[in-house]
C-alpha cells in the first residue's frame, strides 16, 4: 500500500496524535486524515486548523475507512481501542501505536486482534514532553527524534515498511528492537527519571499520601522561592500527565523496579560518602557522571539539530596504559567482520524481503552504515547481541535522508555508499570525522562520474561528497591500486546501470561483495584469480540469511600477541579465512609462526575456521607484493611482529598505507622508533630490524589499528606504554580491552576530559 494514497486514522488527538496529524498534513503524506477522540473540542479545532479532514467520536465508523491507524492513547487504553475496532478493520489495514510500554500493548494486540495482529506494528515515538493535549502539538515534534518499532518475527514486513515510511517522512529516526529490550531500556532512560521527578517534588514539598503538607507553609515557600535552575531542571518532567504515567508504571513495573533497585544502591553509596565526608570519592563519581552526561548531550543535540553531525568521541580522550603481560591462553571469539557487516546492511537494504543477520559487528563503523540506511528510510531491528533484521525496500525503495549522512571514521561506508547512492534519484551528502575528511575519495568519485553520476567533493577530492544520482551507464574500470572499496562501489552502482560494469586490477582484493551479491541471488562474473569482476545491471536482490564470521583483522592482533609471548597457546574461534583476507596468516607462517587452522567450514558464502596459535621464534622476511592487498589492514600489527623477529623485515609496494585511517607508515615508524625499535619508513613501506622494545609514550593518531598494534607491542616491552588517543578502537573492536585482558594482556584505559 502506498502512503500517498492511504487514509490515516489517528485515535487520540493529543500531543503525539496531533503532532503526527500536523506533520503528515504538512508533508502532504496521506490522501485523508481522520481523527477520533473522547472530547470534541480538540477534534473540532484540528478540523478548523486544516490538520484533519474529518472527525468523529464513533470509532468503528472511522476504522472502516482507514488503511493506516495510529493509536495514540495512554498505554492501558490501547486494549479497549483495539477491541472496539477489531471487527471493523478493512482487510490489509495496518495498525500502529505510540504507547511507552510495548510488552503490555503487544499482549493486548494479540488478544484483541485475533486476525490482525500480524499487521499491528508496535511503535513508540520518543518525543513526548511534559506538555500534553492537542494544543501542545507541533508540526516538527518528531524531527530528529527517535521512534522505536518493535515488530515480532510474525509481523507483516509490508506493514513494518508502511509504518517506517510514515515516521521517516515526518522527520523521525526510526529504530527497531525487541519488545523486551525496549521495555528494559525505557525503564532506565525514561520511566525511572519520571518516577524520581515525581518523588523528589513530593519529598521536598513533604506532600503526604492524602495531599496534605507535612511541612510548614513558610518552609515550603522558601524552597520554592529559592529553587532555581536545579529544581526546575530536575523536576521538569514532574509536570507530565499523571494518568499517562500511572499507566506506564502499571505496565512496566518489573523492569522499572529493577533499575530503581540499582538506583537505590547508588543513592545508598552516596549517602555513605556524605556520612564519611569522602570528597575524593564524591568528586570522582561526579566527574564520571559529568563526562557521560556531557557526551550524551553532545550527541543528543547533534542528533536533533538540522545538520546532525554527532561526534562519538568529542569531549574526552582515551589513552591505553599497557604493560608486559601474557602468556596468552584460553579460547576467544573476536567481534564480527567489519567489511562483511557493512555489506550485509547495504545489500539487505536494497533486497526484496527480510534479511536476518547474525554475528554483526556492533562497532562504530558498521553502526554508522546501519544508521545511514535507517536515514535512507530502511526499517532495521537491532543490533541485539549481533542480530539484525533488515526489511529490504527493494532496488528503488530508498528515500531521501533528512540531512547529510555522517559516517564517522569509516572509509568503507563512505566509498561503498557513494556507489549505491550514485544510482538513487535524490541528492545526498556524505561526511565524516576529521580522519575520514582527509581521505581520498576521487578513486570512487571519478569512475562513478564516468558512469554518469554527478558527484562533487571538497578540495583535492576529499569529503564531504555531494551526490546527485541518476541514470548510470556500465563502464570498464581499470584500478591503479587494487581496492575492494572501489570495486565494491562500482559493483553497487553497476547493479543499477545500463549494460555491464567491469572492474579490473593487477591483483585480487577482498571479494566479500562478490560473494555476498551471489548469496543475494545476483549473477557475478569473475576471472579465476578474482582480479576481474563484472556484473550486468538490472538484477534484483533476494533477501537471505547472513552469518558474519569473526574478523580476521581483529584476530590478527591476537595471532601476533600469542606468537611473540613465550608459553602462549590461544584458540581463536570462528574466524573468517576468506583467501582474499588471509595474507597475515601466510606472512606470519613465513616468519615461522605456529598457526594451526582447525575445523574449516563454510558459513554462507564465506570460509570460517578456528585458529590455534602458539608462541614461536619469528624471523624477518621480505613481504611479497602480491600479499599486500590481502593483508592491507594487518600491517600495523605485522610491524610489531617484525620488531620482535630475528633479522630484518622489509615491506614495499604498500604506499596505500599512507592514506588509511592515519598514515600508517609514518605513525607506526614514529611509534616504534620512540620505543627504541630500529624502524625506517620508506615511501611505500617499512624496514624493521627486530630487537628489544622499550617502554614510553606513543601517539596512535586516532587510528584504531595502530592503537591495538601498540597494545600488543607492550607485551614484549621493557617498561609500561602509554598509547594516546585510543577511543577509535571502538570503530572496529568493541570490547577490545576486556577481551585482551581475558586473553592475557595487561591493559587499561584512562579517560581524560578535553576542552
Ligand atoms: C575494505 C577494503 C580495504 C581495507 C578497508 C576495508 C573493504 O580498503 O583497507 O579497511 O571493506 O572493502 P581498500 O579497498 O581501499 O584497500
Amino acid at each position: 500500500m502506498k502512503l500517498e494514497n492511504s487514509t490515516l486514522l489517528i485515535v487520540g488527538l493529543g500531543l503525539i496524535g496531533g503532532s503526527v496529524a500536523r506533520a503528515a498534513r504538512a508533508a502532504g503524506l496521506c490522501r485523508r486524515i481522520l481523527a477520533c477522540g473522547r472530547d470534541r473540542a480538540p477534534l473540532q479545532q484540528a478540523l478548523e486548523d486544516g490538520v484533519i479532514d474529518e472527525f468523529s467520536t464513533d470509532l468503528p465508523a472511522l476504522a472502516r475507512q482507514a488503511d493506516l491507524i495510529l493509536v495514540a492513547v495512554p498505554t492501558l487504553t490501547v486494549a479497549a481501542v483495539l477491541a472496539e475496532m477489531a471487527a471493523e478493520l478493512r482487510p490489509g489495514a495496518v495498525i500502529t501505536d505510540a504507547a511507552s510500554v510495548k510488552g503490555r500493548v503487544v499482549e493486548d494486540a494479540l488478544h484483541s486482534l485475533p486476525d490482525g495482529a500480524r499487521r499491528f506494528v508496535p511503535g513508540h515515538p520518543i518525543a513526548g514532553s511534559e506538555q500534553s493535549g492537542y494544543p501542545a502539538s507541533r508540526v516538527d515534534l518528531f524531527v530528529g527524534r527517535k521512534v522505536i518499532l518493535t515488530p515480532g518475527d510474525d509481523t507483516d514486513p509490508d506493514a513494518v515498511q508502511l509504518v517506517t515510511r510514515l515516521w521517516h517522512a515526518i522527520g523521525a529516526d526510526v529504530h527497531g528492537m525487541s519488545v523486551a529490550r525496549h521495555d528494559a531500556v525505557l525503564a532506565a532512560t525514561s520511566h525511572l527519571p519520571h518516577l524520581l521527578a515525581y518523588s523528589l517534588v513530593n519529598a521536598l514539598m513533604r506532600v503526604d499520601e492524602s495531599g496534605e503538607h507535612r511541612q510548614g507553609h513558610e518552609q515550603r515557600q522558601q524552597i520554592l522561592d529559592y529553587a532555581a535552575g536545579g529544581f526546575a531542571g530536575f523536576s521538569r518532567i514532574a509536570s507530565s500527565d499523571p494518568h499517562m504515567w500511572r499507566d506506564i508504571f502499571l505496565s512496566n513495573g518489573p523492569a522499572t523496579i529493577e533499575v530503581l533497585d540499582q538506583f537505590m544502591d547508588e543513592l545508598q553509596q552516596m549517602r555513605s560518602l556524605l556520612e564519611q565526608g569522602d570528597g575524593v570519592a564524591m568528586e570522582s563519581a561526579f566527574r564520571r557522571a559529568k563526562l557521560t552526561r556531557d557526551r550524551f548531550m553532545d550527541r543528543f543535540s547533534a542528533a536533533t539539530s538540522a545538520t546532525r553531525l554527532p561526534s562519538m568521541n568529542s569531549g574526552s580522550r582515551v589513552d591505553f596504559l599497557a604493560e608486559a603481560g601474557g602468556p596468552l591462553t584460553g579460547e576467544i571469539r573476536v567481534p564480527g567482520d567489519k567489511s562483511i557487516s557493512h555489506r550485509a546492511i547495504m545489500l539487505a537494504a536494497i533486497a526484496e524481503g527480510v534479511t536476518e543477520i547474525s554475528g554483526f559487528l556492533e562497532g562504530e563503523d558498521a553502526l554508522h552504515t546501519l544508521q545511514a540506511l535507517r536515514d535512507l528510510g530502511v526499517a532495521i531491528c537491532g543490533p541485539e547481541c549481533g542480530r539484525v533484521r533488515v526489511y529490504g525496500v527493494g532496488m528503488h525503495g530508498l528515500q531521501a535522508p533528512r540531512g547529510p549522512l555522517y559516517l564517522g571514521n569509516s572509509g568503507t561506508a563512505m566509498r561503498l555508499l557513494a556507489g549505491l547512492l550514485s544510482a538513487q534519484e535524490f541528492a545526498v551528502e556524505l561526511c565524516g570525522d576529521e580522519s575520514l575528511s582527509r581521505r581520498p575519495m576521487d578513486r570512487v568519485a571519478q569512475p562513478l562520474r564516468a558512469m554518469g553520476a554527478d558527484i562533487s567533493t571538497a578540495a583535492d577530492g576529499r569529503p564531504p561528497l555531494s551526490i546527485r544520482g541518476g541514470h548510470l551507464q556500465g563502464i570498464t574500470h581499470e584500478m591503479e591500486v587494487p581496492s575492494a572499496q572501489v570495486k565494491s562501489a562500482l559493483l553497487l552502482a553497476g547493479l543499477y546501470a545500463e549494460g555491464e560494469t567491469r572492474v579490473h586490477a593487477d591483483l585480487p582484493s577482498r571479494d566479500h561483495t562478490e560473494r555476498m551479491l551471489e548469496a543475494f541471488a545476483v549473477r557475478v562474473g569473475r576471472s579465476e584469480d578474482g582480479s576481474d569482476v563484472r556484473l550486468a545491471g538490472g538484477q534484483k536482490l533476494q533477501a537471505t540469511r547472513i552469518d558474519v564470521p569473526a574478523d580476521i583483522s581483529s584476530a590478527a592482533f591476537f595471532l601476533v600477541a600469542a606468537s611473540i609471548v613465550p608459553g602462549s597457546n590461544l584458540l581463536l574461534r570462528h574466524v573468517g579465512i576468506n583467501p582474499t583476507r588471509t595474507g597475515i596468516i601466510t606472512l606470519l607462517r613465513e616468519m615461522g609462526a605456529d598457526l594451526e587452522i582447525l575445523n574449516t567450514r563454510r558459513v554462507g558464502g564465506e570460509p570460517v575456521a578456528d585458529i590455534r596459535v602458539r608462541h614461536a621464534v619469528l624471523r624477518g622476511i621480505e613481504v611479497p607484493a602480491a600479499l599486500v592487498p590481502l593483508a592491507i589492514d594487518e600491517f600495523p600489527v605485522f610491524f610489531v611482529a617484525a620488531a620482535c623477529a630475528e633479522g630484518e623485515t622489509v615491506l614495499r609496494n604498500a604506499a596505500e598505507l599512507r592514506v588509511k585511517e592515519s598514515d600508517r607508515i609514518g605513525v607506526m615508524a614514529e611509534g616504534l622508533q620512540a620505543l627504541g625499535v630500529d624502524a625506517e619508513s620508506l615511501a611505500d613501506g617499512m624496514r624493521i630490524r627486530g630487537g628489544s622494545i622499550g617502554g614510553g609514550e606513543i601517539d596512535s593518531a586516532g587510528d584504531h589499528r595502530v592503537a591495538m598494534a601498540f597494545a600488543v607491542a607492550a607485551l614484549r616491552a621493557s617498561g609500561p606504554l602509554r598509547i594516546r588517543d585510543c577511543a577509535n578502537v571502538a570503530t572496529s573492536f568493541p570490547g577490545f580491552l576486556e577481551l585482551a585482558n581475558a586473553a592475557g594482556l595487561r591493559l587499561r584505559a584512562e579517560q581524560e576530559q578535553i576542552a
